[in-house]
């Protein structure tokens, strides 16, 4: 009798475990691709009928084969060994009969792009496009990946859309976008292994969209209930990527926040790369580190000779106020500055300056420093360390040695009753470079009145402050340029000499 009942109950599980059905990896797992190599093991997901056990193995270089997992609510989960660079592999689940596979994966790096219309600016539109193009077949081990642009309500598991699947060298890459496929293009040039490109970008849009409501309610956005809908492609361009492991991400944007809570910008950004780096690291099973290095870029240039004040202000917000990337708030961040790539003559509009290059390498100088440690790797251009002052003028010393073009208004300076600090509403005062030296500038401070003192100082304040390559202050290389920055009188900015 037992015997019977137990052979009745096996036919049953046989049945219910019926793998002619939909076995499948979930929407960005494919042919081509790249996944996470060692340190950091790969999350592989997928879909299966419930209850049923499925196999997941690779071959190539090395095999594995892990123990079968049970589909649960339709998906199935497996975490690899550490893989390490190289392929290519075969990636296979499968279930009784059934099988899916993946072929041609090799591992190396991933990388996430993420940001608005300058991120999405794909490699056909940029200086140089058709060389670009030509060589892109040169790079076959630099794959890429994009998601289509959807928004959602709510949190998706899963893409909706894939916008270009997992595509080898030059297949797709005119369509990618630029900075991200330069950035992996010159990583690999470093690091001479795989590297995985995942674009999820949409132009237009603000910081609020990317972020999930537990950042929005860091920065107490919560019951914004704005036009720009809160979290719509964090939802369904973000979410769904969670469970796969990367390395880092890379981001361009934040021209729609100049008009659209510019002042929440300085705790909206932080907010949200803490909120991305808790929220991979939970989805990968803690592959993903926690603390992943995040880079991006500060805002380039929209209109010249433009007296609004919102892309210095958002160029300030980008770096939490602090002027440079990492800073004591945005730990493992790295930043390209581009105040000094204006394209007046874009046809894209000079929002959209076609010189991604420059901005893929600064950005790659600082994937290489923050994310690879590797040593003397200068990324930073220089920032003041000590502003000091007399009545008639302003010593400012740099952290680094700089390379100094003169200019007569770069630097400004507010001018005020030392008892009433400078405000939005006091004016500024052009303060020209008189002298410098290998490490500081010398500038003049005869606008203010004999009755004023200097109550602050700023660099580079403005939409468009130089031409092409032509801002006063660079490193001594020449290749980076100092980022803009406000400073005060004291606690820590302007010093009485
Ligand atoms: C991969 O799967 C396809 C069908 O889905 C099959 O035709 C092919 O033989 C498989 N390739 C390998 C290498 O397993
Ligand atoms: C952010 O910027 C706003 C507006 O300039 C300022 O009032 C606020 O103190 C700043 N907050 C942080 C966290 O830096
Ligand atoms: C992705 O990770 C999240 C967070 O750990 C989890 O809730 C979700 O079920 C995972 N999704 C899949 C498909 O594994
Ligand atoms: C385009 O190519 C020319 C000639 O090689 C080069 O001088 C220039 O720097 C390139 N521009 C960019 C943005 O790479």
């Amino acid at each position: 009798m037992a015997k019977t009942v137990c052979a009745v109950l096996i036919l049953v599980a046989v049945f219910i475990h019926d793998c002619d059905g939909d076995l499948r990896f979930a929407s960005y797992y494919g042919d081509h691709m790249v996944l996470q190599k060692s340190p950091e093991r790969a999350v592989l997901w997928g879909y299966g009928p419930e209850g049923a056990q499925v196999t997941v193995s690779l071959s190539g270089p090395g095999t594995q084969k892990l123990s079968p997992v049970t589909v649960t609510e339709g998906i199935w989960r497996v975490t690899l060994d550490a893989v390490e660079a190289g392929g290519p592999y075969i990636v296979t689940a499968a279930c009784q009969s059934s099988t899916a596979n993946l072929t041609d994966v090799l591992f190396g790096d991933i990388w996430l792009c993420g940001g608005q219309s300058n991120m999405l600016f794909p490699t056909s539109e940029v200086f140089n496009a058709s060389k670009e193009l030509a060589i892109a077949a040169k790079y076959p081990h630099v794959r890429t990946f994009m998601a289509s642009l959807i928004q959602s309500e709510t949190e998706q598991t899963d893409l909706i859309q894939v916008e270009l699947p997992w595509s080898v060298p030059p297949e797709h890459v005119a369509e990618f976008s630029a900075v991200c496929w330069l950035f992996g293009r010159y990583l690999y040039k470093r690091l001479q292994y795989p590297i995985g490109l995942v674009e999820s970008c949409w132009g237009g849009t603000p910081v609020e969209a990317w972020s999930s409501s537990r950042a929005l309610q860091q920065c107490g956005q919560l019951d914004n209930h704005g036009p720009r809908g809160n979290s719509v492609l964090w939802n369904a361009m973000i979410h769904p990527l969670l469970n796969m492991t990367i390395k880092g991400a890379i981001w361009y944007q934040a021209e729609e926040n100049t008009y659209y809570h510019q002042d929440k910008y300085n705790c909206s950004f932080p907010a949200m790369i803490d909120d991305w780096r808790m929220a991979f690291h939970q989805g990968s099973g803690g592959q993903t580190a926690h603390d992943f290095p995040f880079g991006f870029v500060q805002l380039s240039t929209n209109v010249k000779k433009s007296t609004s004040d919102g892309i210095p202000n958002i160029r300030w917000h980008q770096t939490a106020d602090f002027g440079f990337a990492p800073n004591p708030r945005m730990q493992k961040t790295f930043m390209a500055v581009a105040l000094d790539l204006p394209d007046e003559k874009s046809p894209y509009t000079p929002l959209h300056p076609r010189d991604k290059q420059d901005v893929a390498y600064r950005l790659t100088l600082g994937a290489m420093a923050v994310a690879y440690n590797e040593k003397d790797v200068a990324f930073l251009g220089p920032f003041p360390n000590q502003v000091l002052s007399t009545q008639k003028y302003l010593k400012v010393h740099y952290d680094q040695k700089v390379s100094v073009t003169p200019s007569k208004d770069i630097f400004e300076i507010c001018c005020s009753n030392i008892h009433t600090p400078c405000g939005p509403k006091s004016r500024w005062f052009p303060a020209p470079i008189m002298e410098w030296g290998p490490t500081s500038v010398q500038l003049s401070a005869s606008a203010c009145l004999l009755t004023d003192v200097v109550t602050a100082l700023r660099y580079a304040w403005r939409d468009w402050p130089c031409d092409f390559k032509a801002c006063p202050i660079y490193s001594a290389s020449g290749i980076l340029p100092a980022p803009p920055f406000i400073v005060n009188r004291p606690p820590e900015g302007i010093q009485e000499l």
